[in-house]
């Protein structure tokens, strides 16, 4: 396939050189010149385990090319996989800047192609950026319309710095979304190979996968790390406690416990978790993450109290009270509470 890359950082470089090896023709862009030098040299851009190889075997095959002429490079090639930066701004928001004035030269670009296109973006983006934002510029420059003239999806990255090639190699799934079958179908043309399920999803909700997936390994990490603190102050070795953890993998380490539903209650875990706190009140050890839980647990019950009295009826009825289905324990439970509210 003829694939042109935009943004030759980590992500778009080690893609264009993976797809450059699978013997696919692919075309680099980036703003940055010195990048260009070095992938035109045969050299990477970045420092990754495997990449000097890669790239000198990549270049070397005559598949790989760049170029800062946008137009050019959409003109000659069928998909466009997005990678530009997307950093955070000063305020926590997500800086679109670089991905804004891209979509623009795209569109514009698109205005004068005669095929069609799939634009496929791999920058991780905030829900809603593809279907709200970008494809309105690129469909205002071009003129065109998308899913007749043109198609646009989200396939979120999940390579790791340091373990990249790796990663791209053997990702955990690979997640396309998209509003119709041809963009899809794109794709798994040139990643279908890779031993992981292919999974299509709406864009909206392959946007957020990559946000949640990200969300929960910083809160895995924080979650160990905490752990690791109190079992310190307790004397406790937090090396054996994590590892023994990690080797239930019916209730810990499983999708137990991870289907979005209702606040937790019953008779351990509330109980148990405040005890735990004021174990680390008592030898002063800081636990924000954990120390958030009941709050948060508290948030979700007034949540469905505000859905309920959004809906106006007065008279609401409830079948069951108990915290979990298959047990008359009415403990702490947090649809007793949502009872009296
Ligand atoms: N680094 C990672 O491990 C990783 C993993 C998964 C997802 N991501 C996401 O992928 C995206 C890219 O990350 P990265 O680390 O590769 O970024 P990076 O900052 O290393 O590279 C981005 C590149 O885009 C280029 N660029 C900016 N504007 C451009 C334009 N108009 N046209 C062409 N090129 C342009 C920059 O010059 C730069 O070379 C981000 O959204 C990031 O969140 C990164």
């Amino acid at each position: 396939m003829d694939i042109s890359i935009f943004g030759l950082g980590y992500v778009g470089a080690v893609s264009l050189a993976c797809l450059a090896r699978d013997g696919h023709r692919v075309i680099g862009v980036d703003v940055d010149q010195a990048k260009l030098d070095l992938i035109a040299a045969g050299k990477t851009p970045v420092v990754e385990e495997g990449m000097v190889q890669l790239m000198a075997d990549a270049v070397a095959s005559g598949r790989v090319s760049v170029t800062r002429d946008e137009r050019d490079a959409m003109m000659r090639t069928d998909v466009s996989l997005i990678c530009v930066g997307t950093p955070s701004a000063p305020n926590g928001s997500q800086d679109q800047t670089a991905m804004l004035r891209l979509a623009d030269d795209l569109g514009t670009a698109m205005r004068e192609k005669a095929g069609s296109h799939v634009f496929v973006f791999r920058s991780t983006l905030i829900p809603g950026t593809v279907e709200d934002v970008l494809r309105p510029i690129i469909e205002a420059k071009s003129g065109k319309k998308e899913g007749v003239d043109f198609h646009v999806c989200f396939q979120p990255e999940f390579l790791r710095e340091g373990s990249s090639i790796r990663d791209y190699d053997k990702p955990p799934f690979t997640v396309v979304g998209a509003n119709a079958p041809a963009p899809a179908d794109k794709l798994r043309e040139l990643f279908g190979h890779l031993p992981c399920e292919f999974i299509t999803t709406s864009v909206r909700s392959a946007e957020m996968v990559k946000y949640c997936c990200n969300n929960f390994h910083a809160l895995k990490i924080t979650f160990a790390n905490e752990t690791a603190r109190l079992c310190e102050a307790l004397g406790v070795d937090p090396f054996e406690v994590m590892s023994v953890v990690c080797k239930d993998r019916q209730l810990n380490i499983s999708p137990a416990y991870l289907k979005p539903g209702f606040a937790f209650g019953g008779s351990c875990l509330p109980k148990d978790l405040r005890a735990m706190m004021y174990l680390a009140k008592m030898r002063d050890v800081d636990l924000p993450m954990h120390g958030g839980i009941m709050p948060s647990n508290r948030s979700h019950i007034d949540h469905a109290i505000a859905k309920v009295m959004g809906t106006g009826k007065r008279r609401v009825g409830m079948i069951g009270l108990s915290f979990k289905v298959g047990t008359d324990d009415l403990r702490e439970s947090p649809l007793v509470l949502l009872a009296r509210l």
